[in-house]
């Protein structure tokens, strides 16, 4: 895995950005697994920048989005969608047709993960975009996931239903219930970059970087990749150190 260690929040975002521009500026027609969460904003924010001023182009790029809250849609403020438009989709000139995301009120939840499966085997991430839960989950993927698990319904645990409370009115509003990637899925990437930022997650990132590969722990599941970056601030590498003594 490689690993940067930036100063700061805004230092993280523009090594992510830079490492994304470079993905879509060498294939304009890649497609992009995207991530929910307070932390790629920042990185969203610079691609929207880098569109409006240089006129960087989406219109050929396709996405595929990690997870959608079970009940919510485009309607709901606090869907991932809906983020989703907010941060990103709507400050760049993509091609509305090409943007994919679990769809949150889907009827049928089996049948939902499983044309969700089938669009991302048809379209192999060209870059996966992950933030990291305080417990270590990636996407929805908590504690305990089975590494080979592919998109499925989850119940959240009690530690992400409180770590998300911040972006609902009323911290009983939060769903239980999401769809996820899952782990397999993430794992297909050809690149992959981990953001993270903040002292609560620098036990996360510890044992994402040198804990045991575990399904305890869904993002050391990493150390098997390939190709993965981790970009984090000096608050979330902070335990690192005691790692390499
Ligand atoms: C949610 C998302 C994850 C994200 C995590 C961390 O649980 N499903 O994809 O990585 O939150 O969020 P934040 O970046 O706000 O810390």
């Amino acid at each position: 895995m490689k690993i940067l260690i930036t100063k700061d929040y805004e230092d993280m975002s523009m090594q992510a950005f830079k490492i994304m521009k470079k993905v879509v500026t060498e294939r304009p027609c890649a497609t992009l697994g995207l991530a929910t969460g307070s932390t790629p904003v920042g990185m969203y924010r610079l691609m929207a920048k880098d569109h409006a001023e240089n006129g960087t182009s989406y219109k050929k790029i396709k996405t595929v989005n990690l997870d959608e809250y079970v009940g919510l849609d485009r309607s709901s403020g606090q869907s991932y969608i809906s983020f989703m438009h907010d941060n990103l989709f709507d400050s760049i000139d993509i091609d509305h047709d090409n943007i994919n995301i679990e769809n949150g009120k889907a009827a049928d939840r089996k049948a939902e993960c499983e044309r969700y499966n089938r669009l991302l085997e048809s379209m192999q991430q060209d870059i996966q975009v992950l933030g990291i839960g305080s417990n270590g989950h990636i996407a929805f993927n908590e504690p305990g996931t089975p590494f080979g698990s592919v998109t499925h319904i989850v119940d959240l645990t009690e530690s992400t239903i409180a770590d998300n409370a911040r972006f609902f009115n009323d911290p009983r509003e939060v769903p239980k219930q999401a769809f996820t990637m899952g782990v397999k899925n993430i794992m297909n990437a050809k690149k992959i970059l981990i953001l993270a930022s903040g002292s609560n997650k620098a036990k996360a990132v510890k044992g994402l970087v040198s804990g045991p590969v575990s399904e305890d722990l869904p993002a050391s599941v990493l150390q098997l990749h390939p190709d993965c970056t981790l970009v984090c601030d000096e608050a979330a590498a902070a335990l690192l150190e005691q790692v390499r003594d």
